[in-house]
């Protein structure tokens, strides 16, 4: 086993309540009491993958699609900044619509628009490595793309597409020069956290992203187990512990299946929130799994409400654009 193997093995054998508290230690000392915003657009929920996990998938047709449109999004970028918010997420399905040249010309108007005073990041899945250098040269400064689970032969037959393509996509991401984010579902059957967390290890993420798996009934994997929060609370905690400087959301999907599941991971060493600002029809429609948290509201009303969640574990809601610390 490898050195970071047999110290990933210590962590995941150590009590919870000890490793979440050495955790948020490590994320005070780099951090201290701040929780970074990111601007959440969910601007697409056309898909051509067909995950057996996610509930946008191609063959859900009893899904209602939307597109939001380079306009909406303009203007929902506008509403955010003036509200003082330094970094936005776009993230959407795998839609034609937003590949290519229609992606690049989308962050050319972004940034003709409003400058380079707050930090873009984009989420739209494996594309060309041309895209992504021509994505960067236009502006986007960060890139998430999770690798959702370690396991070779799992990874194919839930998402019909090979991890070694995603792993190559990812380096590219580095090579490049982006803030580069990477992480998994936490409780897909079959899989397993160590091996997980050691492809996140190797790939020294800027930015690291793990949530549980919540089964949608319009799934294959509609009968499976949900395993709850506390494999996602372990995963963020170790995380940290071993990237004490990446930035790591506290996901709406913790919040999901936990009614202060944010509140926990922000206490495990995570040290992002990432509301969605768009429009209440959207949120309901970006149906990953079911039961998700705010889409009763438009997007800004959830920003007051999670700042009080934040308080509640003495941290504090802070607008910066909140760089990786090992970037700057
Ligand atoms: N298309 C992009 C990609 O391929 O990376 C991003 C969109 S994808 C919907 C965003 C994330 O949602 C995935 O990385 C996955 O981890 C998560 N997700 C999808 N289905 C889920 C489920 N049933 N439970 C929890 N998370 C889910
Ligand atoms: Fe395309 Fe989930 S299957 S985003």
């Amino acid at each position: 086993m490898s050195n970071s193997g047999s110290l990933i093995q210590d962590y995941i054998n150590m009590p919870l309540n000890e490793l979440m508290e050495r955790a948020d230690t490590a994320c005070r000392k780099v951090y201290g009491s701040a929780v970074f915003i990111r601007g959440l657009l969910e601007v697409t929920n056309y898909c051509t993958m067909n995950c057996a996990y996610c509930g946008i998938r191609r063959d859900n047709a009893k899904l209602l699609r939307y597109r939001m449109s380079n306009e909406e999004i303009l203007q929902t970028i506008k509403q955010g900044l003036h509200r003082g918010i330094k970094s936005f997420v776009l993230q959407g399905g795998v839609d034609p619509e937003f590949q290519g040249s229609k992606l690049i010309a989308l962050a050319d108007d972004i940034r003709n628009s409003f400058g380079s005073d707050f930090a873009l990041t984009f989420s739209f899945g494996v594309l060309s490595y041309d895209t992504y250098r021509a994505l960067f040269a236009a502006g986007v400064n960060r890139y998430l793309l999770r690798f959702e689970t370690a396991d070779a032969t799992l990874h194919e037959a839930l998402k019909g597409t090979e991890l070694s393509e995603r792993i190559r996509a990812f380096m590219h991401l580095k090579e490049i020069g982006y803030e580069a984010g990477t992480g998994f579902m936490t409780g897909l059957p079959g899989d397993s956290l160590s091996s997980n967390l050691e492809l996140l290890a190797s790939l020294e993420p800027d930015m690291i992203g793990i949530g549980p798996f919540i089964p949608h009934p319009e799934t294959p994997l509609k009968h499976a187990s949900c395993q709850g929060l506390e494999p996602t609370l372990r995963a963020v905690a170790i995380s940290r512990l071993l990237f004490p400087y990446a930035n790591i959301p506290a996901t709406t999907a913790a919040g999901t299946i936990e009614q202060n599941g944010r509140e926990l991971a922000l206490s495990a060493g995570a040290n992002v929130v990432m509301p969605n600002i768009g429009t209440k029809a959207y949120k309901q429609l970006y149906e990953l799994y079911p039961g998700k948290i705010c889409v009763s509201e438009d997007g800004f009303s959830c920003i007051n409400c999670l700042s009080v969640r934040i308080r509640s574990v003495n941290k504090n809601l802070d607008y910066r654009r909140g760089n990786s610390r090992g970037r700057v």
